[in-house]
């Protein structure tokens, strides 16, 4: 069984590359980022205050998630609604933030990361995959970069996407997210003891693609 966890703050590259890794070993991808951006989005459909639990609590006792893969492509179905169009937008960003620190919301998340992981070959992105949701996972990664150099990546992402935006606002929202993300009291962004450290600052998609291929290779020989 092949358990791939890759943890790191935003704006890191974790989703690329746990999609071009996940692709070449034809294993199944998890972004589990898009699971409390979904939950986000549900709450705030319901205008429900994203930062407050007894809020948003009822509304996990009747939130019904499914992940299927349309064309390899992962897909969100909240309550039966295909939420996936709308997780990426920046507002959206804040709200998973504030809301993956809630408690109840982790462990609802949680359960079904692992359930989705369980006798199968993966591969999950995320802030705490390989400190709580899979601490066994035999091949962990702590992907990071500079945050000027993950504010450049996002600002330019955006940019091609043609929304408006500004290099400062990006970056300061960066900064904002990995203080909310490292600081909350349950299953904080860290990195686990045994994870591969890997700055991207200066390397390429492939060289990371090639560096993580490397490792998991030593790892499960
Ligand atoms: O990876 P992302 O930017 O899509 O994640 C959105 C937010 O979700 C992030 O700011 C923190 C939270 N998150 C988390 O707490 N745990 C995870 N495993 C994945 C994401």
């Amino acid at each position: 069984m092949i358990n791939i966890a890759i943890d790191g703050p935003a704006g890191a590259g974790k989703s690329t590359i746990a999609k071009a890794v996940a692709s070449a070993m034809g294993i199944i991808y998890l972004d589990t980022g898009a699971m409390y951006r979904a939950t986000a989005y549900a709450a705030l459909k319901k205008g429900i205050d994203v930062s407050d639990e007894n809020a948003v609590a009822p509304m996990l006792d009747e939130l019904e998630m499914d992940i299927v893969y349309e064309n390899g492509i992962q897909q969100i179905f909240v309550n039966g609604e295909n939420v996936t169009p709308f997780l990426r937008a920046p507002h959206m960003s804040k709200a998973a933030s504030d809301i993956s620190a809630l408690p109840c919301v982790r462990y609802k998340m949680v359960e079904l990361q692992r359930k989705f992981a369980a006798n199968r070959d993966v591969v999950l992105d995320g802030r705490d995959i390989g400190t709580f949701v899979l601490p066994e996972a035999n091949c962990k990664f702590f992907m990071t970069a500079s945050a000027e150099e993950r504010a450049k990546r996002r600002y330019k992402e955006l940019v091609e996407k043609g929304e408006r935006c500004d290099y400062d606002t990006v970056l300061s929202d960066i900064v904002k997210r990995d203080y909310n993300d490292s600081h909350r009291a349950v299953a904080p962004l860290k990195q686990a003891d045994d994870a591969y450290y890997l700055d991207t600052t200066a390397m390429s998609i492939d060289e990371v693609v090639a560096a993580v291929k490397r490792v998991v290779k030593e790892k499960i020989k």
